[in-house]
């Protein structure tokens, strides 16, 4: 049996809060209901963040309230307590945390220090315990970041000891600029998977520079079976320059399927979200593989 790796597409959060065009709720489920009909299974619906710092996110509690039911893995994202309220008032069942390796950055996103998003992250880990909620555990900007320049290696494996150790279930490694390359991220993963294992670490690439999917393949080769990518490639945080797309879904599970990984992905149905998100946002997708696909599904060979 092929062996497993998941992706979880964080199109409807990542993919969508750095859109010019914003779309109503509905329009979100649509998007995340092409995907379900595509395959995946875990998903990333929205944020729970301040409308006015992002307003392509608000109505998030009204895209959770119209989630289909079943065997599926929905998280939202959640920037301070408030968003914790909010994201349990929902009735959603996991949040994501966003843990800068920088000063600087955490600053720039949630107006937080260091020593206060930490503080943050270990509450939230905490009351999660109590509310039988799982938080995910996301370390932005983990190789450089777009005020500090690169980070150091230590900084992040000590940071992802602590969130582990707090009770992270997973602590996601994030390359919020697409700035790494295969080389550093075969070097910090490795060094992550040999301290803590693999199981309990995922990845989450943005492909400014083309690297995406060769990052992907990098952390796969240190033993990660878990990755964030985007549908169609959109994506982008809007409180750090030059950060672009994310790794295409698209391209991951088309490298994966070839290098014999089971993913539960139909590629035939990724393209149709592909393309429904293009339409509603007018952005052009950026997956290298599409027109590919396209073409094996037009042949009957896909
Ligand atoms: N959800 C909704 N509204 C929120 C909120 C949340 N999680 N957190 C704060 N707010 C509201 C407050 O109620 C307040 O509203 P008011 O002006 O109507 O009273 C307003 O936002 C400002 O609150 P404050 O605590 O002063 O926050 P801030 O202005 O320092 O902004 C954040 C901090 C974190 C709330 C804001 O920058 C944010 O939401 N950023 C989003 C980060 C993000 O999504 N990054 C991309 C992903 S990595
Ligand atoms: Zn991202």
């Amino acid at each position: 049996m092929a062996e497993k790796i998941i992706i979880n597409d964080v199109g409807p959060r990542d993919g969508l809060q750095n859109q010019t065009v914003i779309l109503e709720p509905q329009q979100r489920l649509a998007l995340i209901n092409a995907l379900i009909d595509a395959g995946v299974k875990h998903i990333e619906v929205g944020s729970f963040v301040s409308p006015v710092a992002v307003p392509a996110m608000r109505g998030t509690d009204l895209v959770v309230a119209a989630l289909p039911k079943g065997d599926y893995h929905f998280s939202a994202l959640i920037p301070n307590l408030k968003g914790y309220e909010l994201a349990k008032e929902s009735g959603i069942d996991t949040v994501s945390i966003v843990i800068a390796a920088s000063n600087s950055m955490n600053e720039q996103n949630i107006r937080m220090t260091n020593a206060q998003v930490l503080s943050f992250a270990k509450d939230v880990l905490g009351r999660g315990q109590a509310d039988n909620f799982t938080t995910l555990a996301c370390i932005a900007t983990a190789w450089e970041c777009p005020f500090e320049g690169l980070i150091p290696e230590k900084t992040v494996i000590d940071l992802c000891g602590e969130l582990l150790a707090a009770g992270a279930p997973e602590v996601v490694l994030a390359d919020t600029i697409g700035a790494a390359s295969p080389a550093q991220v075969k070097s910090l993963i490795s060094k992550l998977v040999a301290e803590f294992g693999a199981q309990r670490l995922s990845c989450h690439f943005h492909d400014t520079r083309g690297m995406g999917v060769a990052n992907v393949f990098a952390a796969v080769e240190c033993g990660i079976r878990k990755f964030d990518s985007s549908i169609g490639g959109l994506g982008g945080c809007p409180f750090a320059p030059g950060a672009s797309g994310n790794v295409a879904t698209e391209d991951v599970v088309l490298m994966l399927n070839q290098m014999g990984f089971e993913t539960g992905i139909d590629l035939a149905k990724l393209v149709l979200a592909a393309d429904l998100v293009a339409e509603q946002t007018g952005a052009n997708a950026t997956a290298n593989s599409a027109r590919w696909i396209k073409r094996q599904v037009e042949k009957g060979l896909l």
